[in-house]
């Protein structure tokens, strides 16, 4: 039987009701879905186990999600691949680094897993029309889930978003407002229009279920490991959603008994056009302040401001961890050489925690031999105007202008 959950804010840590539909607590702060994990664990301790291990989708962790699977919207989202980067690795002198390949989700990121949540208890608790703000791959998988779903989708992005995201979100049949701005610019709108158009607004941190989602990366990684954690992960940081996420999942998981209290060091990884949580980890600051001319080739890290900036931060510190920022250029050659040296095509995000990553072992932060988990968030094939500048097609003759072999003449 599912267990009951309650809805609690991360600030003031008021508690509210679950069967009702919300986006923020009464004083501002996100809602977190507490579960009563003392309650799971025993009820899992005569055999039927906490994970259903028949699916092999993050539904396999339905016990500490807010949903049964079978009411769930679900794409096939998550357990995705935990690859050993052992040619790269060799080349940093580091033999325990791996790369927990969030390409392969439906949509091509890792944003499937928190609108497969989103969108699932939107429905359930009876939400009609969804509307996000987004960077971009959160746009187009709320439009994938909600089309899943029968819902309308209302997606308001920057108008330079990647081509990829604009054009999955018209096929999966959602109603796209490109906007002349930011996130954050998207966000005012769709805050300025939401209840006149009936609309429950998805925006991560704003409604309590995307977190969720994203949490099941934490779990997943320990299992994959075989239930324990390791010495430090990489993840880059936008909205910090998915790291904050993790944080959460191994919390739960040692009041499950899952694993231990040992915690990797989180490490949060920025673009150096947007870097507004390196910036506050080097301050010392609680809060992190709006990052003015935000701008990079990782548009899932074109994030000036974010909700839950507090709450990476904590994680960060509480962990020993640290926030590091890279340029666009580094990004890109780090995810070429990525893909030269081990076969994988990335984001430019990924791209980005694989030059941190190089960058803090070489410092001596990250030992060489300590296990590293670095997050690729997205798929390369999402991110084709920026390969193509880091890999200009020259066309050269009439041959090229014509397509090649398979164009017939
Ligand atoms: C590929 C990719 N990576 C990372 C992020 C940042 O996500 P988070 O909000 O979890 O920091 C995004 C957000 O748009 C993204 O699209
Ligand atoms: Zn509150």
């Amino acid at each position: 039987m599912r267990q009951p959950t309650i809805l609690e804010c991360t600030v003031c840590k008021r508690t509210y009701d679950s069967a009702v539909l919300r986006n923020l607590c009464e004083c501002g702060g996100p809602l977190f879905v507490r579960y009563d994990l003392g309650a799971i664990a025993a009820a899992n301790r005569d055999g039927t186990g906490l994970i259903d291990r028949s699916r092999s989708d993050m539904w396999r962790y339905s016990k500490v999600l807010p949903a049964d699977a079978s009411d769930a919207i679900t794409l096939g989202e998550g357990w995705t691949p935990l690859l050993p980067l052992r040619r790269l690795g060799a080349q940093w002198g580091a033999t325990r680094v791996l790369l927990k390949d969030e390409g392969l989700n439906p949509t091509g990121s890792f944003k499937a897993r928190g609108l497969s949540v989103a969108v699932t208890m939107a429905r359930l608790l009876g939400a009609k029309k969804l509307a996000i703000p987004s960077a971009g791959n959160a746009a187009g998988a709320m439009a994938a889930y909600a089309a899943a779903a029968g819902m309308e989708a209302h997606i308001f992005m920057p108008q330079d978003v990647p081509q990829a995201n604009f054009l999955e979100c018209k096929a999966y049949g959602a109603e796209v407002t490109l906007v002349n701005g930011l996130i954050s610019d998207c966000a005012r709108l769709v805050a300025e229009r939401k209840s006149k158009e009936g609309w429950f607004e998805v925006s991560t941190l704003k409604e309590p279920y995307r977190i969720e989602g994203k949490k099941t990366m934490g779990y997943e990684l320990a299992e994959q490991l075989g239930w324990r954690v390791p010495d430090a992960i990489l993840y880059p940081c936008g909205g910090g959603v998915g790291l904050i996420g993790m944080w959460k999942a191994f919390e739960e998981m040692q009041s499950l008994g899952l694993i231990g209290a040992k915690r990797p060091k989180m490490i949060s990884v920025q673009a150096a056009g947007c870097q507004p949580i390196t910036r506050a980890f080097g301050q010392g600051t609680e809060h992190s302040e709006f990052y003015p001319d935000a701008h990079t080739v990782a548009s899932g890290l074109r994030v000036p401001k974010a909700l839950g900036d507090f709450l990476v931060l904590r994680a960060i510190r509480e962990s020993g961890g640290t926030a590091i920022s890279v340029e666009d250029e580094e990004m890109m050659d780090a995810a070429a050489e990525l893909a030269a040296n081990e076969g994988l095509f990335v984001a430019p995000e990924g791209g980005a925690c694989v030059a941190a990553a190089g960058k803090l072992i070489a410092s001596g932060f990250l030992g060489r031999d300590e296990e590293i988990a670095i997050y690729n968030t997205g798929s390369g094939s999402k991110y084709l105007e920026a390969y193509g500048i880091r890999f200009p097609r020259v066309l050269s003759g009439e041959q090229d202008k014509l397509g090649g072999l398979i164009t017939p003449r």
